[in-house]
């Protein structure tokens, strides 16, 4: 592949993968089972990532294994309806145009466990986007590393990746003890919870134990992604619930640091992250919406007079089922939308004149601000529509 026998984007891939590993030590590449790859805005990559896909895509470059890709900037079909400028769309669809000729299929997703793209315990993937991987090694049990869009790319390329950090065992053993002394109640306490631990364990595996908290998979989704907002997190144990703390005896905690977190720590993040005042919009799905969460929304709007705009975010393959349950024509009569393909972070809200915003995730919440200048205020999802 080096020596570009295999055509030119294979050898410019493999010498990105053998760099990535050359810098971390890794003795030798693995074969991964599926790639998703990030960077796939228009509004984050801008003309150079452009450029960069396209060119890899004239040199012949072909995904050798399953590879799903992050949200767009719009919603690919509906981008008017979001009042996405012409010349913004034409950009972000050539981006998707040749991923697609690569062969990636067209998920547009941080949640592609969701829809297809889902790891098996001990499998090994090269994920990027933070949220994903963070979900894949400590829900899924599955190994990547927080890859990122040229070298997810390069892997999908030439199927391999460098076998160093979550995909060696020794380094996914736990370096954190975490007590959470508190109730934690919803979603957005998930979340809130989530950016706390990666703050305080900043770069690390923690182990969280008696935790108090209903833990689905949803609530799950919201603990990794705050963690790995504010934390170098990829993975974490969550006492007798993710699939690797099963296995983790007393022996390996011993020693650990440990970090306790009561409620005034989660009320400190919440009122750092969120503004007070009045909102114009609502924005649901960081991470995109699942399908039962997307019915909670439904029956949670069900009969109510909006007085914000509500937003709803999530993959087109869930909104296809979404629509043929009559989720989003409920949410729809409410006067909200469900916008698919993309999200309130990557794509280009602070053209469309929105600045007031609530959302139910410190992940958004961190991003709206620090990327797009807006000021968000925080509730869960129960509050909407109130
Ligand atoms: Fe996903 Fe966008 Fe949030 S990619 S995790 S919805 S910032």
């Amino acid at each position: 592949m080096l020596d570009g026998e295999l055509g030119e984007a294979k050898a410019l891939a493999m010498k990105l993968v053998a760099a990535l590993g050359d810098v971390f030590g890794a003795k030798r590449t693995v074969r991964v089972k599926s790639v998703q790859i990030s960077g796939v805005s228009y509004k984050t990559i801008g003309d150079h990532g452009l450029e960069f896909v396209v060119d890899l895509r004239d040199k012949g470059g072909k995904f050798s294994v399953p590879s799903t890709i992050n949200p767009a900037g719009m919603d690919l079909e509906n981008w008017r309806r979001m009042g996405i400028p012409e010349w913004f769309a034409k950009k972000q669809l050539r981006i998707i145009s040749a991923l697609k000729d690569m062969g990636a299929r067209v998920t547009c997703t941080c949640t592609p466990y969701l829809v297809g793209n889902k790891p098996k315990f001990g499998d090994h993937v090269a994920w990027a986007e933070s949220s994903a991987v963070v979900f894949a090694n400590s829900v899924l049990g599955a190994r990547t590393n927080r890859e990122g869009a040229p070298s997810s790319l390069a892997s999908a390329i030439v199927g391999r990746t460098a076998m160093y950090g979550m995909h060696l065992k020794p380094e996914r053993s736990p370096t954190h003890l975490v007590k959470v002394e508190t109730r934690i109640r919803n979603e957005l306490e998930f979340s809130l919870l989530g950016y706390v631990i990666g703050e305080k364990v900043a770069k690390g595996v923690p182990f969280i134990f008696k935790f108090k908290g209903n833990c689905t998979s949803d609530n799950l989704k919201a603990l990794g992604a705050g963690m790995a907002t504010s934390g170098s997190i990829a993975l974490f144990h969550l006492e007798e619930r993710t699939p690797e703390a099963k296995k983790i005896g007393e022996k390996k905690l011993k020693g650990l640091e440990k970090i306790s977190i009561e409620e005034r720590d989660i009320e400190e993040v919440k009122g750092r992250l969120g503004a007070e005042g009045p909102s114009t919009h609502v924005f649901l799905g960081c991470p995109h919406l699942s399908l039962r969460e997307l019915k909670a929304i439904a029956s949670i709007l069900k009969g109510k007079e909006l007085k914000e705009k509500i937003w709803c975010f999530t993959s087109r393959k869930i909104y296809g089922s979404a629509v043929k349950l009559g989720y989003v024509k409920e949410i729809e009569e409410a006067g909200g939308v469900v916008v698919k393909d993309t999200c309130m972070v990557v794509c280009p809200l602070e053209r469309l004149g929105i600045s007031n915003v609530r959302v139910n995730s410190a992940k958004a919440a961190y991003y709206l601000s620090s990327l797009s200048g807006l000021k968000p205020r925080l509730c869960s999802l129960k509050e909407i529509g109130g």
